[in-house]
């Protein structure tokens, strides 16, 4: 069977873009900034995006589309050893890991698309300070109740199933296409309402101001772990992608162009939710729930609020939509090509593996750690076990993998396009970084997460 690609260089960034910018922006950057301080930790993520995230990404980009395989099979392609393999079947446990929560949060996103059609977040409004954030949180309290976060979650996971037995040109590619811009525009008009709040000052004084006594140990490995989720790092998502990107797509300019728009996403998410924070005095360390309880306060305050929150809730459905579609084309590609499995049976098959094992971190008792596995609740089980220790690590080994075991010259043809684009010294410098400066940096994080090394 031929092997599909996308049509374009234009639905390539749009497709690539798709999978980075999802929950990871919206939900998940401005709590965890809130979590570990502010400013500070920003800073070293976006050092982390610049020296690991790009460099990464573009040896993700390489091996995807030199070898136009999926991140098993890649390894065959260039006559690496069995143990390369176990580097791709790691990012299949890893999409499934990723999959168990990010399926439970996707669901709470659909959850406020109907609460928001509904009206139930009409009366905050009409509320003062205090009233409207209780009345907020309590919104949420009774979203994570009940048999009805599992539906949404099923839901959720449904969709992403559905488009993508359609494939990677009808399924993939036609979804991935639009939405972007639109959800952009909503996060700048939210950003610009919460700018204008009382709380503003203080709500950008924390964004920006880098207090690095704030930063500790586990904040900076949480900072890395942020930059391999946010931008799908290390688990072979890239390596698919890649390999359905076109023949003439310049990979360099594709992956600048993901990195910067993503984290252009991230921050102006982060300039919608901290101002409210501190204008109706929430918790910035509150949590996984900070999106939700904040994002239906601002847009309280706007005329034609419930419309526009309703589409803010809507896009980031899509958001999170497009990304689960790359997740979980990982295992797919691989069952399909290793496996020859039919495509749409190994939909079904890693779809309901990811709802039935999922939907156990959605109950209450899994989320807010009646249930624990190694002093954490299921839900931050999952999250912390893939984004800190399995991304990273099959970043360490594809790094690894690209630097030293892969010839130089064969890069260079592949990221120029055999000397159509760019310049051979910028990927020289590119293949020196991933030999010398990627690991190094990877290895020092771990080693003082564990201990071993403190600075
Ligand atoms: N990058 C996505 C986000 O930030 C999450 C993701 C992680 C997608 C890993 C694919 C693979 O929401």
């Amino acid at each position: 069977m031929k092997r599909e690609t996308f049509s374009t260089s234009l639905a390539v960034f749009f497709a690539t873009l798709g999978s980075a910018v999802g929950l990871g922006n919206i939900w998940k950057f401005p709590y965890m900034t809130g979590m570990n301080g502010g400013g500070a930790f920003i800073l070293v993520y976006l050092l982390f995006v610049l020296l690991l995230g790009i460099p990464i990404m573009l040896a993700e980009f390489y091996l995807g589309r030199k070898t136009r395989s999926n991140v098993v099979g890649v390894f065959d392609k260039l006559k690496a050893g069995r143990f390369w393999k176990i580097i791709g079947y790691l990012g299949l446990l890893s999409a499934m890991l990723i999959m168990f929560f990010y399926s439970t949060v996707a669901g709470w996103v659909y959850s406020y698309v109907f609460k928001a059609v509904r009206g139930d977040f009409r009366a905050l409004g009409t509320m003062g300070t205090d009233e409207a954030r209780m009345a907020s949180e309590a919104i949420f309290g009774e979203t994570l109740t009940g048999v009805s976060p599992m539906l949404w979650q099923a839901f959720a996971v449904l969709l992403v199933a559905v488009i993508l037995i359609g494939g990677v040109k009808k399924g993939i590619e036609r979804v991935t296409k639009t939405p972007m811009p639109v959800l952009l525009l909503l996060i700048i008009i939210s950003a610009v309402r919460a700018l204008t709040l009382p709380g503003a000052g203080e709500g950008l004084s924390f964004l920006m101001k880098a207090d690095f006594s704030k930063l500790t140990t586990s904040s900076i490995l949480a900072a890395m772990g942020l930059a391999f989720f946010k931008l799908s790092l290390g688990m072979g998502t890239m390596v698919t992608y890649g390999s359905y990107f076109n023949a003439d797509n310049n990979l360099v300019g594709t992956s600048f162009k993901v990195a910067f728009s993503d984290v252009a996403v991230s921050l102006l998410a982060g300039l919608a939710v901290f101002p409210v924070v501190f204008t109706f005095n929430l918790a910035p360390e509150g949590g996984p729930g900070l999106l939700f309880n904040t994002i239906p306060l601002v847009f309280s305050m706007l005329p034609l609020g419930n419309l526009l929150l309703t589409a803010f809730f809507v896009l980031t459905a899509i958001a999170a939509t497009t990304a689960m579609l790359s997740m979980v084309e990982v295992p797919i590609a691989i069952l399909t090509e290793e496996l020859r499995m039919n495509r749409r049976k190994a939909v079904i098959l890693t779809t309901s593996l990811m709802f039935l094992v999922g939907v156990l971190t959605t109950h209450p008792d899994a989320l807010f750690g009646h249930v624990e596995v190694a002093g954490r609740s299921l839900f931050d089980f999952f999250d912390y076990v893939s984004s800190n220790i399995f991304l990273p690590l099959g970043g360490l080994f594809i790094t690894i993998f690209v630097g030293y075991f892969v010839r130089k010259d064969s890069l260079v043809r592949e990221m120029t396009n055999d000397g159509q684009v760019g310049r051979a010294s910028v990927i020289q410098l590119f293949h020196g970084i991933l030999r010398y400066v990627t690991p190094i940096l990877l290895i020092i994080v771990f080693l003082n997460a564990l201990g071993i090394l403190s600075f």
